[in-house]
């Protein structure tokens, strides 16, 4: 029988690292759609090679086939922070900087930027921006789709003759690290630039022991915490963050249409969980005598799949706790284990030590709260119980972030208009949805609006080689781009 929660946040027994302060909350559902009377599908122009299809189409394609070969693997796609794979990522996207006429440069933190001043370089400045580095097993268009259709959308308007036009500054920055894959803490490039990155976060160190501090100096990036607070933008020299990125999920897809503008983005958890047993002889060890930290963390991960899965079971309306916030969670709690490891780790020996990972997304920010609290105390009943000891660690920490109305709105009309280019025909609305997965934009929220275009993505599958966005997608994309900057000349 569940014990009832009451939805108030505590922390306690729970280690924790700062916390990104995001302030806003969301309430609506997950993957929320919007839009009315869509059209079942849309069909692209023939012969349209003048709406730029060289550039952001074809070239784009062919630069995203080159970007997802640059790996740290030979088998798959892999690009950690500041690992020789994502460096040499970097210096490729530099030179599409230039290509698309942007002067460039790298911060300390591993970020590639490019820029163009425009009429009026005192003026505030547009963000553009998607992140470099990726998964394990990854696919080619998770963070570099947002890079390469800015650089593609910009490339047209310098060839124009346009970028010169410009009545206000554009970036484009390619983040360092969106994935969290190497130091679990995510946003460590577009944090830095929001001025959200604790000065700690230099001093954390991955699997190697490798600090940040340390992946950078590897590459010749000095970076010290004075640095690091000297990254932070000016909020006053930023006029928004806009981002394209891979849906990755099903809905475009679902409702036939290539774009989609997002409404927000669910709050996300990172846990570290420990479990300490008693290393042993696989064969002289008794059932009844063993410490087995295998055995518990695999009661500890089905104990948080049966949480996430029926939240409402453990939830009570009192305290703080609303029924729209048990709603909420009910139709966005996702809890996912995605890494697992031992030690010794030997088919005949019981394990002394498992380690793993706890990602926790919702929509709603004290829900997710109260689901950590819950599963905190479970897993440390559960432990108590196995006489294993357990240590949670609480590694990343980002509060649901809505998307600006009236910049998503500028960023809707563009896309309306790009779309109706590229079909031809007269389409109702562009859908807006939701987003499951976290994005640079999260951070960049902190330091000025923000807002998001999705791009459909086939079958909803993404962080998987299977991750695919048609060339026509692709080009659909950069298209909405280049028509909403056109609207800054
Ligand atoms: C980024 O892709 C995330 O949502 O984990
Ligand atoms: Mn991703
Ligand atoms: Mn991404």
């Amino acid at each position: 029988m569940a014990t009832l929660l009451q939805c108030t946040p505590l922390h306690h027994s729970i280690s924790l690292i700062p916390i990104l302060n995001l302030s806003l909350l969301l309430s609506s559902s997950f993957l929320l759609l919007l839009a009315i009377s869509l059209p079942s599908t849309i069909r692209f122009s023939e012969g349209t090679s003048f709406l730029h299809s060289e550039i952001l189409k074809d070239e784009a394609v062919a630069r995203l086939n080159e970007l997802g070969k640059v790996s740290d693997a030979q088998e798959f796609l892999a690009r950690t922070f500041q690992s020789p794979a994502s460096v040499r990522a970097g210096n490729l996207i530099r030179l599409w900087m230039e290509d698309a006429g942007l002067q460039t440069w790298v911060d300390q933190m591993g970020n590639v930027h490019g820029r163009y001043e425009g009429l009026n370089p005192s003026e505030k400045a547009l963000l553009i921006g998607s992140h470099l580095d990726t998964v394990i097993d990854a696919g080619i268009f998770d963070g570099a789709l947002g890079i390469v259709t800015a650089l593609s959308a910009l490339k047209v308007l310098n060839i124009s003759g346009m970028l010169g036009k410009l009545r206000r500054p554009v970036e484009v920055i390619a983040f360092s690290d969106e994935e969290g894959v190497r130091f679990q803490s995510t946003f460590l490039g577009s944090a830095a630039i929001a001025g959200v990155l604790p000065v700690s976060t230099l001093h954390v160190h991955d699997k190697s022991g490798v600090t940040v501090q340390g992946a950078l100096r590897e590459n010749s990036i000095e970076i010290t915490e004075e640095n690091l607070l000297q990254l932070k933008y000016d909020p006053e020299s930023v006029w928004g963050y806009v981002e394209v990125h891979i849906e990755q999920g099903p809905v475009l897809e679902t409702v036939g249409l290539p774009l989609g503008l997002v409404k927000g983005i669910a709050g996300q958890t990172r846990l570290r969980v420990t479990v300490k047993g008693s290393q042993g002889h696989a064969g002289t060890v008794p059932m009844t005598m063993r410490q087995d930290p295998m055995a518990a963390a695999a009661e500890l991960i089905v104990l948080l799949e049966s949480l996430c899965k029926q939240p409402e079971d453990y939830l009570s309306y009192d305290g703080q706790c609303t029924a729209s916030t048990v709603q909420s969670l009910a139709g966005s709690l996702v809890c996912t284990v995605g890494e697992i490891s031992t030690w010794p780790s030997a088919s005949n020996v019981i394990p002394g030590q498992v380690t793993f990972t706890v990602d926790v997304r919702a929509m709603d920010d004290l829900g997710r709260e109260a689901i950590i609290y819950e599963l905190s105390n479970r897993m440390y009943r559960i432990c108590d119980k196995r006489s294993v000891l357990c240590l949670i660690e609480r590694k990343h920490d980002a509060n649901a972030v809505v998307c600006n109305p009236g910049l998503s709105s500028q960023l809707k009309s563009a896309t309306y208009a790009a779309l109706k280019r590229i079909s031809g025909e007269d389409l109702d609305d562009v859908p807006i949805l939701m987003s499951g997965a976290g994005h640079d934009a999260m951070a960049m929220s902190h330091l000025t609006k923000v807002a998001m275009l999705f791009v459909r993505c086939r079958g909803g599958v993404s962080h998987s080689p299977a991750e695919h966005v048609s060339d026509n997608d692709v080009w659909a994309a950069g298209m909405a781009l280049l028509a909403f900057l056109e609207t800054l000349a």
